[in-house]
């Protein structure tokens, strides 16, 4: 064993992206969690927590994402390490950017490293979807997946797990904008319908494809047109109040496309510069606002790395 302790920090992610509902998700550099784990001599998990909105979150390891995400490393290692882990949170949760998905990835990244680092990343990555199922109550690795690997992530399957790299276009920026209230992803899976009819199936197919697509190319147009959701926004979008305003100011902003961020609330578009993202947060701010929601917007790139080893 290297070291005794370790702080990583893992960023917040956008989760289908509109046409890629469970499947396409990419990263944002800000906000993020750090979580810091040291090794204990007695075993379990002791988890203390700090930062936004952290009273909410359990702390009993196997109701907690990060704690559980370490008991499923070390059941699969076979170790009956002890550690403590002090989450100090950055991004809210229930905000719909991948709050339990950071902590969780932070969580077994940095175990991971204190054991001797005997797990690829690759292979981490059933051990934070473990831990990121305790929160949402369904496996879904749309956030997991570019928390630990960066950039923006296809699922193509789920058994076997295949996750594939999409290419990230220069000049792709993202607007993450979280208003002050909270989505439980549990609750916001449960209204979606079971079953699809064909003809549903075969427009989001094709929107899949076609941003896909968009993104070998660099085609912002195809990338915009195809950002449309079927699956769960028509469910979900009445949970957001003034969602169809702040998507349509997004848009008269220059947005190449807007949807709801994961299983929401907060609302993410996607746009060709820096400057650009910032106008549109603005934009989708204000009209959180004439829809009686505060609100505060991140831009960034898409985040390419894998979560950080601060010390
Ligand atoms: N794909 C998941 C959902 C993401 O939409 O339920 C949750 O953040």
């Amino acid at each position: 064993m290297v070291n005794n302790s370790i702080r990583i920090r893992a960023t917040a992610s956008v989760a289908n992206v509109s046409c890629g509902f469970d499947c396409i998700g990419y990263a944002i550099s800000d906000p993020g969690d750090i979580v810091k784990i040291e090794i204990q001599e007695s075993p379990g998990i002791k988890i203390a927590m700090s930062g936004i909105k952290h009273e909410s979150i359990p702390l009993d390891p196997e109701k907690n994402t990060a704690g559980k995400a370490i008991l499923s490393l070390l059941d699969a290692v076979g170790s009956k390490q002890g550690f403590k882990v002090h989450i100090e949170k950055g991004i809210p949760p229930g905000s719909g950017i991948g709050s339990s998905s950071a902590s969780a990835a932070a969580a077994v990244f940095g175990a991971n490293e204190l054991l001797g680092n005997s797990v690829s990343l690759n292979d981490l990555l059933i051990h934070g979807l473990a831990g990121e199922a305790v929160a949402s109550g369904g496996f879904h690795a749309d956030n997991i997946a570019p928390t630990l690997f960066g950039g923006i992530i296809l699922i193509r399957s789920y058994d076997p797990l295949d996750i594939l790299n999409l290419p990230v276009p220069k000049n792709l920026f993202s607007t993450a904008v979280l208003p002050e209230m909270t989505i439980n992803t549990k609750e916001a899976r449960e209204i979606l319908p079971k079953n699809i009819p064909l003809n549903t199936a075969v427009q989001q197919a094709g929107n899949l494809a076609g941003f896909t697509l968009g993104l070998h190319e660099s085609d912002f147009e195809l990338l915009g047109r195809s950002m449309v959701d079927h699956f769960a926004e028509p469910h979900r979008a009445k949970l957001i109040p003034g969602y169809n305003k702040v998507r349509q100011s997004a848009l008269d902003s220059g947005a190449i496309g807007c949807g709801i961020s994961g299983s929401g609330p907060a609302v993410f578009s996607l746009s060709d510069s820096l400057e650009k993202a910032e106008e549109i947060g603005r934009a989708m701010v204000n009209a959180f606002q004439n829809s009686g929601l505060e609100s505060k917007a991140y831009c960034s790139p898409i985040h390419t790395k894998p979560p950080e080893i601060l010390d």
